[in-house]
């Protein structure tokens, strides 16, 4: 039988994948990496110092680094931050630890999750409505190339988003069950 692979979230800041991905814990009981937590942790600072300090490639550097310790026969949660597609490296071993999942929503509702907490650097601009629909337009393609499963947060909450994932997972292995 193939192995359990990890559910890993991708998208947009303020899309939810953390808030999703703590439920996705509890519910499977598999452990949860979270690469921003990683990365602050290892820099002991948060995200938004490291970038105002050492600049966004120092943390994507740190980013990049953080995943590719993740190993793909160890299943688990994996929430990553919403550059994390810039890098094509990532991409491809995002795709071998597991069904990667683009959690997606309208830009005004991630404007408006997202403005809650004032801990995202890259929205630190003059006009950071604009600054988020810009980053949301540049990056629609990658993570649509990223993902296997594309899920609509816009209406949803977090328990019916990991439901969704949950309900995914079980139709992939009973798939695999069939063919074995
Ligand atoms: C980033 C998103 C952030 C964090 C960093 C860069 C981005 O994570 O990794 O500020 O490039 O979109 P969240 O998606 O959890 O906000």
């Amino acid at each position: 039988m193939a192995a359990p692979r990890s559910i890993v979230l991708i998208g947009m800041m303020g899309v939810g994948k953390s808030s999703v991905g703590r439920c996705l814990e509890r519910r499977t009981g598999l452990q949860r990496f979270d690469i921003d937590e990683i990365v602050a942790e290892r820099l002991g600072m948060p995200i938004a110092e490291i970038f105002s300090r050492f600049g966004e490639e120092r943390f994507r550097r740190a980013e990049t680094e953080a995943l590719s310790e993740l190993r793909p026969n160890q299943p688990a949660i994996i929430v990553t931050g919403g550059g994390v597609v810039l890098r094509d490296e990532n991409v491809q071993h995002l795709k071998r630890l597991g069904l990667v999942v683009w959690l997606h929503a309208e830009d005004d509702v991630l404007y408006e999750r997202a403005s809650r907490k004032r801990n995202r650097p890259l929205l630190a601009t003059d006009d950071p409505r604009d600054t988020l629909s810009q980053l949301s337009a540049e990056r629609a393609s990658l993570y649509a190339e990223a993902s296997e499963l594309r899920i609509d947060t816009t209406e949803r909450g977090h328990e019916e988003v990991s439901e969704l994932i949950l309900s995914k997972v079980q139709a992939i292995a009973a798939e695999q069950r069939e063919q074995a």
